[in-house]
C-alpha cells in the first residue's frame, strides 16, 4: 500500500489501529500547559506552520549542549567523537524513518527550502546529462509553497528552461487532464508537494512520478507537510529526491533533510563550498567528499540534527498509523463542524479523503487577519494570510485565508473551541 493509500484509508481503518493516547501525548509537550492572553488555555492549531516540541526533544537538545557539545568529524577528542556519533546516529534514524537502508542518501540542510534550493542550484551547475538547456521544461503545480516555486523560477532564468505547472481544480485537487501534454520528453524535472500546506490535499505523487520517469524526467517531492505524519516512504513515493523540514515534525528549527537516490547524488555537483565537504583542496582546484558530506559544507546544525533524531524516535514510538488515524478522526470532526458555519468556505477537499489535517477557509465579511485576532484573544492560534502560496490563493479566487492545522496533540474539544470562536467573531463583527 502506498503512503497516499495509507492516509486515504487511515480514517476507515481507525478502529483497527490502537488509538493514540492523546492525554499522554499532550503531557509530553510542556508548552501546551501554558496559558495565553490573560489566562486562556493555549489551543494551538498552527502546526502546519511549525509544530510544538515534546519534552524528549527538548531534553535531547539540553543533554547535547550540557554533555556532548563539540564540532563533528574534525575534533580529535572524546566530545568530538560523541557529537559525531550523535549526529551520524540522527542521520541513520532519519533514513530508517523514511524507509531507506542507505543513510548516505540523507543530507542535512537548514530546512526544506534549502533542500529544494540545493537541488535547483546543483542541477543548474550540472553538466550533461543532468544540466538544463534552453527548451527544457520543469513542471510544478499551482498548489506549491513558494519554496517549491521560486527556486525553479530562478533556475529557469539562469538556464533558459521553461516553467510549466499543473493547475488546481475548484475543489482543490490537481487537474491531471493535460498530464500527458505537461509531462513530455522535454520535461527534465517534476517538483511537486506531497501534501498541500493550504488545501490539505494529498497528491497522487506515485502516479505522477511514474509518468515523469517514463518521460525521462527526475522527480522531487516536497514532503514538508507529509513527513510530520509519518507518510514518507521514499520507495513507495517513487521519487528521486524528497525534502522535508524538522521543525514541522516535532524537531528543532534550523534543520531539514534532503533525501536523494545515491546514484543521483553521486552525479550532482556540490551546492555550497567549505570545510568538510571536500576530499582534497589545492590552490587551483578541489575534489569532493562522497555524499552526503559533499552537500554539507561548514559547521552543520549539529544539535538540531540530533534533536531531529529524537523527534523521529518520538514519532516512531507512537507509530505512523495511530498518528494518521488520530488526525483523520480530527479532520472528520472538523470538516463538518466548520462547513456548517454560515458564510464559511473551505478551500480544498471538504471530505477527509486523500487529505491531511490543514483546513484553510474564508469567512464572508471578516478578513482572515481580523478573525485570527479574535481567535487569538480566546487563546486559539491559527494562521492568516496566503501561507506562502500566493499563486494558489489567486487560483482559488481569494486574497488570503485562515488556516487551522491539526497535529497529534490536538483534541475534539479544541476543534469545537475553534468553531465556537469563529461564531463569536461573526457576532463581534455583526455578521450573524
Ligand atoms: C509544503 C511546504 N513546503 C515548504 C515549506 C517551507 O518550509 P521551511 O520554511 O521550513 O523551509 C513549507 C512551510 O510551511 C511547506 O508547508
Amino acid at each position: 500500500m502506498t503512503a497516499q493509500d495509507q492516509v486515504a484509508r487511515a480514517g476507515t481503518e481507525a478502529l483497527e489501529v490502537a488509538p493514540l493516547d492523546v492525554t499522554a501525548v499532550r503531557a509530553d509537550f510542556p508548552i501546551l500547559e501554558r496559558t495565553v492572553r490573560g489566562g486562556k488555555p493555549l489551543v494551538y492549531l498552527d502546526s502546519a506552520n511549525t509544530s510544538q516540541k515534546p519534552r524528549q526533544v527538548i531534553d535531547t537538545l539540553t543533554d547535547f549542549y550540557e554533555r556532548h557539545n563539540a564540532n563533528i568529524h574534525r575534533a580529535t577528542h572524546e566530545l568530538g567523537e560523541e557529537a559525531t556519533e550523535a549526529y551520524e546516529g540522527a542521520r541513520i534514524k532519519v533514513a530508517r524513518f523514511i524507509g531507506t537502508a542507505d543513510e548516505t542518501e540523507v543530507i542535512f540542510t537548514k530546512n526544506v527550502s534549502e533542500a529544494i534550493n540545493l537541488v535547483a542550484y546543483s542541477i543548474g551547475n550540472a553538466t550533461s546529462p543532468l544540466g538544463l538547456r534552453e527548451g527544457d521544461e520543469i513542471v510544478i503545480t499551482e498548489m506549491e509553497h513558494h519554496s517549491n516555486i521560486v527556486p525553479w523560477q530562478l533556475l529557469c532564468e539562469r538556464t533558459g528552461a521553461r516553467l510549466r505547472w499543473f493547475s488546481v481544480t475548484r475543489d482543490g485537487r490537481l487537474d491531471l487532464t493535460h498530464a500527458d501534454e505537461l509531462i513530455n520528453p522535454r520535461t527534465r524535472l517534476v517538483a511537486i508537494a506531497h501534501q498541500s500546506n493550504v488545501l490539505g490535499t494529498v497528491n497522487p505523487v506515485t502516479e505522477i512520478a511514474a509518468r515523469a520517469h517514463a518521460a525521462g524526467a527526475l522527480v522531487l517531492v516536497d514532503a514538508a507537510q507529509s513527513a510530520p505524519h509519518g507518510m514518507v516512504d521514499v520507495a513507495s513515493l517513487g521519487a528521486d529526491l524528497v525534502g522535508f523540514t524538522g521543525h514541522k515534525m516535532c524537531g528543532p528549527t534550523g534543520v531539514g533533510v534532503l533525501w536523494g537516490r545515491r546514484e543521483l547524488l553521486d552525479q550532482l555537483p556540490p551546492f555550497l563550498g567549505g570545510g568538510e565537504m571536500i576530499e582534497s583542496v589545492w590552490m587551483d582546484h578541489s575534489t569532493f567528499a562522497p555524499p552526503p558530506h559533499k552537500f554539507e559544507a561548514g559547521t552543520m546544525p549539529i544539535a538540531q540534527a540530533v534533536g531531529l533524531g529524537a523527534a523521529v524516535d518520538y514519532l516512531t514510538a507512537l507509530g505512523a498509523a495511530p498518528i494518521q488515524a488520530h488526525e483523520q478522526e480530527l479532520l472528520q470532526h472538523a470538516l463538518p463542524a466548520l462547513a456548517e458555519i454560515d458564510g464559511l468556505r473551505i478551500l480544498g477537499p471538504t471530505e477527509a479523503v486523500d487529505r491531511g489535517g490543514a483546513i484553510s477557509f474564508t469567512l464572508d465579511g471578516i478578513h482572515p487577519h481580523d478573525l485570527s485576532q479574535v481567535l487569538d484573544d480566546r487563546g486559539i492560534a491559527v494562521r492568516a494570510g496566503h501561507h506562502c502560496a500566493w499563486p494558489l490563493h489567486r487560483a482559488m479566487g481569494v486574497q488570503a485565508s485562515s488556516r487551522a492545522s491539526f497535529y497529534l496533540y490536538n483534541t475534539h474539544a479544541e476543534v469545537d473551541a475553534l468553531a465556537d470562536g469563529i461564531r463569536q467573531a461573526q457576532k463581534f463583527f455583526g455578521i450573524a
